[in-house]
């Protein structure tokens, strides 16, 4: 059986300003913390806006909580003169454990090609952070019978560089673009098939050892209705979770079935 501990991450995107995380984590710690919530099998991390970090912080260092966060994004500089960016050092000071990194939404609206997410991955790293790469096909790749290939390449070309070392403290959130928001979830079998193309591609590359260390989150549509079924399969390690994620109820359930 695997060790990998599943992790039930939730993607804020553009929503809630600090008072509404706040009542946010207030209310999940106390609803995890309910006796009838067995969360000792997941962990759970919020993926808040830049603005509500430091609210997030304060409220789980001062009241112990077992929550971790993270960023949705960081800059691939480190200091200086870059107006509006946010360095990974900032997010490590915050307290963060994770970044998400290549996000279907920020390759869409933000220039952010291969490259860029290379970078990403390693400022994330260097500063003793956690990347949570994301990659997974369009309507059109899965139509053409060519999503396997695409994500696994996805990964590849951002993960070519790295040493054993690095690569094994990666997550992959395998989030097919076509169920993002769209209430059409992947079936099991083919999220299994996914993250199974996944594993074995980084066993391939980076040897076993690394293969059973990084966790791979399923992403697209997650709710208290088919988490349940999703993390069944072998190598689905936890979620990616945006709208569910907004309502502190559903994810308390997610979390409790995972
Ligand atoms: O990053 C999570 C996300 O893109 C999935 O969104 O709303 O389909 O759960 P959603």
């Amino acid at each position: 059986a695997s060790t990998r501990i599943p992790l039930v991450a939730g993607n804020w995107k553009m929503n809630f300003d600090h008072l509404e995380a706040t009542y946010f984590v207030q209310k999940l710690a106390w609803l995890l913390r309910d006796a009838r919530f067995e969360y000792k099998r997941c962990e759970v991390a919020l993926f808040p806006a830049f603005t509500a970090l430091r609210s997030v912080q304060v409220l789980v260092e001062s009241e112990k909580l077992n929550i971790t966060y993270g960023a949705q994004s960081v800059s691939v500089t480190t200091q200086g003169a870059f107006t509006g960016d946010v360095s990974a050092d900032m997010l490590t000071r915050l307290g963060c454990s994770y970044v998400i990194v290549g996000h279907s939404e920020r390759r869409k609206y933000h220039p952010e090609d291969d490259a860029n997410i290379v970078d990403q991955v390693r400022a994330v790293l260097a500063a003793d952070m956690i990347p949570i790469l994301c990659v997974g096909e369009s309507y059109e790749e899965r139509r053409q019978g060519i999503e396997l290939d695409f994500a696994v390449s996805q990964v590849r070309d951002v993960t070519r560089d790295l040493s054993d070392e690095e690569a094994a403290k990666l997550i992959i959130a395998y989030e097919p673009v076509w169920a993002i928001g769209t209430g059409m979830v992947a079936t099991p079998q083919s999220a299994q098939e996914a993250a199974k193309a996944i594993r074995d591609d980084l066993t391939g590359s980076f040897g076993a050892k690394v293969g059973n260390a990084v966790r791979i989150l399923y992403g697209g549509s997650v709710t208290s209705g088919n988490a349940a079924q999703l993390i069944g399969e072998a190598d689905v390690d936890g979620f990616l979770i945006g709208g569910a994620s907004l309502d502190v109820d559903e994810l308390a359930k997610i979390a409790r079935l995972t």
